[in-house]
């Protein structure tokens, strides 16, 4: 018998469609990594109702996301798919690791901070989300977390928190190590800030040409560069970083020459990169609109993976209560008894 591979878990928010930054900071990854690892990735439903939702659209955009997932090359047969809220042991979980992880560390993280600071006032659910973080990955004893870098905070805290639970009650959970790829951070197309569904400036990868034309049209580039004859600084152009992810190398070259030497204009630029994005994207596109015409395929694969989630789950939320003696119906007898 093989040894087992070991386990990785990942997960993504249901708010919104799955957009070029998610895509490249997250999902490749999953892609390339499933037949290394044992592989657990999870549509987060209770960490998407922290920010203002409609629950009427939630279950469409369970849905979507489940099929753009597996549109984009997570494979059902070799990975388990599946929505966190069917697995009703996260947030059992998390409660227990509310017990054990201290306010300060919660209060101090960056992603707590910034969303905080946008809302009048602050739900618990916003400062307690890593900790149901922590109980999703830790749930399925995970040795590795691949994410995009905004995440990494989160995988450190996760560490803490299975080492405090440890402590208390015994070693049991791993301390996971987050996998960051090469792509760390996906800049939005106002190039000031990450991309990010909240703030409205993503690229989606089920969109059409003609949609993704529009968006890098008007999208920034170097503002130093004004009139067509002005020489241009790559460094400084979200355009440019973009065709790093998506050009090949002599399109890569011919931006960056073109740019510094006034030699192409800001919209040759933008159309080949639009040009390059459509084409990279197209394979995920059409399976997706052909996964649109098999919704129960969907719906089972969901099914499926809340099923062996479940399995796995069930077994570390019966040793967790074990050890910390809270057990039920017979079991408060056998315990009497010994
Ligand atoms: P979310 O949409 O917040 O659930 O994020 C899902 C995954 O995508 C996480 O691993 C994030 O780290 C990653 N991610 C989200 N936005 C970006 C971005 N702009 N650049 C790189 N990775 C990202
Ligand atoms: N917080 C992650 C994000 O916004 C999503 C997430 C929830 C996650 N649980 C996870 C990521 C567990 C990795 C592991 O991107």
């Amino acid at each position: 018998m093989t040894a087992p591979k070991p386990r990785i878990f990942s997960g993504i928010q249901p708010s919104g469609e799955l957009h070029i930054g998610n895509y490249l900071g997250a999902v490749k990854q999953w892609v390339a990594l499933q037949d290394q690892y044992e592989c657990f990735f999870c549509i987060v439903d209770l960490h998407a109702i922290t920010q203002p939702f409609e629950p009427a659209e939630m279950p469409m955009q369970i849905f979507d996301m489940a099929l753009t997932l597996v549109a984009a090359g997570l494979d059902p047969e070799r990975c388990t798919i599946f929505v966190q809220s069917n697995v009703p042991e996260h947030s059992e979980l998390a409660w227990v690791f509310n017990t054990v992880t201290p306010l300060g560390e919660l209060e101090r993280m960056t992603q707590y901070k910034d969303k905080a600071a946008r809302q009048e006032s602050v739900l618990a659910g916003l400062l307690n989300y890593p900790v149901l973080q922590a109980a999703d990955i830790l749930l399925y004893h995970a040795v590795a977390v691949p994410v995009g870098e905004d995440q990494v905070q989160h995988v450190e805290l996760t560490r803490e928190i299975a080492r405090k639970w440890n402590s208390r009650f015994g070693e049991y959970f791993p301390e996971p190590q987050a996998i960051v790829g090469k792509v760390r951070r996906v800049l939005g197309l106002d190039g000031q800030a990450k991309m990010s569904k909240s703030i409205g400036n993503t690229i989606g990868v089920l969109e059409t040409a003609d949609e993704i034309w529009e968006k890098i049209r008007v999208a920034l580039t170097d503002p130093a560069r004004k009139r067509r004859s002005d020489p241009g600084n790559p460094n400084v152009c979200n355009i440019f970083s973009l065709h790093r992810h998506f050009s090949s190398e002599d399109d890569v070259a011919w931006a960056e020459q073109g740019c510094r030497s006034a030699g192409i204009g800001c919209i040759e630029c933008k159309r080949r990169l639009a040009e390059n994005i459509v084409e990279a994207l197209r394979p995920i596109r059409e399976r997706a609109l052909a996964l649109k015409e098999q919704p129960d395929y969907v719906v089972e694969v969901l099914r499926s993976g809340a099923e062996r989630a479940h399995s796995v789950a069930a077994q570390t939320m019966t040793e967790v209560r074990r050890r910390m003696g809270l057990r039920r119906g017979a079991e408060l007898a056998e315990a009497e008894a010994e």
